[in-house]
């Protein structure tokens, strides 16, 4: 065999990954390798590999006589629609993908190529954890790919992809990223698996209810978002780069601009009674380019609805309170899910669009409990930070602590637009009549007639967008049917904004 031939051989070795018979099983387990995925992912014949004949050097264990092809895990640069990226995809089938030392150098590797070239990373996790065998030189790993995660964030976008276990410290590279994707039943998170909970705590629980890829999309937030199998998870993937910005010092992606009549359904979207809800996505798919939306975290904190559109061709971030789902209420999970996104936003020079319809916070003892004074102030902070274009839009309900909230212009919002049916006030005219008027209601004769001529008195002073606008607060009012023209207008203008805020090391966001 010549040289040439050798590293042929050598070569095909590397590409058969954990063997032929550990394919079969990966495969009907419903899962693709790490090259087929690479593969669907990027742009056909772009993929450039790189330390593919990287070798462990443990020596406990047995380790020494065993070979592991590119040690578990491939790496590489290449292009999805065009656009250049660095991947890395763990394949479950060579030692289970478990990671040792240099299965970390490589990881860490491609992380310091992405940032150098100021390029997207994504991360495709199946992997049985830490190389049991290696020890702690596995423990050096995770940390060395921690570190760098906390560097690039806000630097390049990073995605996480977890197609197939995921567990122990594990979890917390993909939770230091932007994205995380998880792939239905496949996909498994967690801090401790279900013996150690067993053995802990006695309670029973399978892998799926404790961190399957509902579970972290539904209740946890872990997930952002939840793919049916692994086909529909590339084509997430590449949706989701088709917003964003290669790194911070770019601009998002243009598209063409989309030229859209003025649409009148929406002057009667939200009901004349102010009990009955109405879907806010509606507004959202109304007033964005034609099937440009692309809802970020669409199972979690459902109050709150957050995700990607284009208007008129520039990407943008939106971040709208849901009436249809308990009034539209700022709670503990939503707050997080908006002052993240906002976040996100806001280092990838995406311009934020606010649709605010919500009656305050969430009242009790669970949220007070569990913080909500704490979480609430992330999202105020996270819009008071934001120094991209924001552009806030007041379609009905904008009461209290809950408006300044959302995007007001106090926190320097930069253009705020309200419908006519917009509320901006202290709270709703019930609450605020039954409160101020208490003793006149009381001591009327009719006391039930008195509270509604009250309640009409309040509702006449303050349920409307005129005495925000007569300050200066809500900059105009405006019909619904001329929300996109406005938004359109309003983000081609602030395009140019650059505001400075006073320098400092970083923040103290209340975490
Ligand atoms: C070494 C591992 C491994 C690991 C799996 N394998 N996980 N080898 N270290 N962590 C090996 C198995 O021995 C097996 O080798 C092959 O990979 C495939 O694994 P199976 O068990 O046959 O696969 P499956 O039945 O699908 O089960 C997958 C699994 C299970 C659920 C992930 O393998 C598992 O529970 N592994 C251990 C998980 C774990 O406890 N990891 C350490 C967590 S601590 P053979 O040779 O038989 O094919 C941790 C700390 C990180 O990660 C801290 C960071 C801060």
């Amino acid at each position: 065999m010549n040289k040439n031939e050798d590293l042929l051989k050598r070569r095909e070795i590397i590409r058969l990954g954990g063997g032929e018979e550990k394919i079969k099983k990966q495969h009907e387990a419903g899962k693709l390798t790490a090259r087929e995925r690479i593969d669907l992912l990027l742009d056909e014949g772009t993929f450039i590999e790189i330390d593919d004949h990287v070798k462990h050097r443990s020596t406990y264990f047995g380790l020494d006589k065993k070979v592991f092809p590119a040690d578990g895990v491939v790496t590489g640069l290449g292009k999805i629609n065009g656009r250049n990226v660095a991947i890395f995809s763990q394949d479950f089938t060579v030692q289970g993908g478990s990671l040792g030392e240099m299965h970390a150098k490589k990881i860490a590797k491609i992380q310091d190529m992405a940032m150098k070239l100021g390029i997207p990373i994504i991360g495709i996790n199946d992997s049985g954890g830490a190389r049991i065998q290696e020890g702690v030189d596995s423990l050096y790993g995770y940390g060395e790919i921690f570190y760098r995660n906390t560097m690039a964030s806000g630097v390049i976008p990073q995605i996480t992809v977890i197609a197939g276990p995921c567990a122990g410290g594990a979890v917390y590279s993909p939770a230091i990223t932007d994205f995380v994707l998880m792939v239905d039943k496949t996909s498994k998170m967690f801090i401790t698996g279900p013996e150690v909970i067993k053995a802990v705590t006695g309670e029973n629980v399978t892998q799926e209810a404790l961190g399957g890829a509902l579970v972290h999309n539904s209740k946890s937030g872990v997930a952002h978002f939840m793919a049916k199998d692994e086909k529909e998870m590339v084509e997430m993937v590449k949706k989701l780069l088709s917003y964003l910005p290669s790194n911070n010092m770019e601009e998002p992606p243009l598209s063409e601009p989309v030229e859209l009549q003025a649409d009148p359904s929406l002057n009667t979207i939200v009901p004349e009674d102010a009990h009955k809800p109405y879907d806010m996505l509606e507004v959202i798919r109304r007033v964005v380019d034609p099937n440009s939306f692309f809802e970020v975290h669409s199972k979690f904190a459902r109050s709150m609805i957050v995700g990607f559109a284009r208007i008129n061709g520039r990407s943008v971030g939106i971040v709208a309170n849901q009436p249809k789902v308990l009034a539209g209420v700022l709670d503990i999970d939503s707050s997080d899910k908006a002052a993240r996104f906002i976040r996100f936003l806001d280092s990838f020079n995406i311009p934020i669009i606010t649709f605010v319809d919500t009656p305050g916070f969430l009242p009790g003892t669970s949220q007070e409990y569990g913080g909500i004074i704490r979480h609430g102030a992330k999202l105020l902070y996270a819009y008071s930070e934001a120094s991209v274009p924001k552009i806030t839009v007041i379609t009905h309900k904008a009461y209290g602590g809950a408006y300044i909230a959302m995007g007001s212009k106090h926190l320097g919002a930069d253009l705020v637009l309200a419908w006519p049916s917009a509320e901006v006030a202290v709270m709703g005219a019930e609450g605020a009549a039954n409160i101020i008027f208490r003793k006149e209601i009381k001591a009327s004769k009719e006391p039930e007639k008195t509270r509604k001529e009250k309640i009409k008195e309040y509702s006449d002073a303050f349920s409307n967008p005129y005495v925000a606008a007569s300050r200066g607060y809500v900059d105009t009012v405006i019909l619904p049917s001329e929300t996109r023209k406005y938004l359109v207008k309003g983000l081609e203008t602030l395009a140019t904004k650059a505001e400075s805020k006073p320098s400092k090391k970083h923040g103290n966001i209340p975490l």
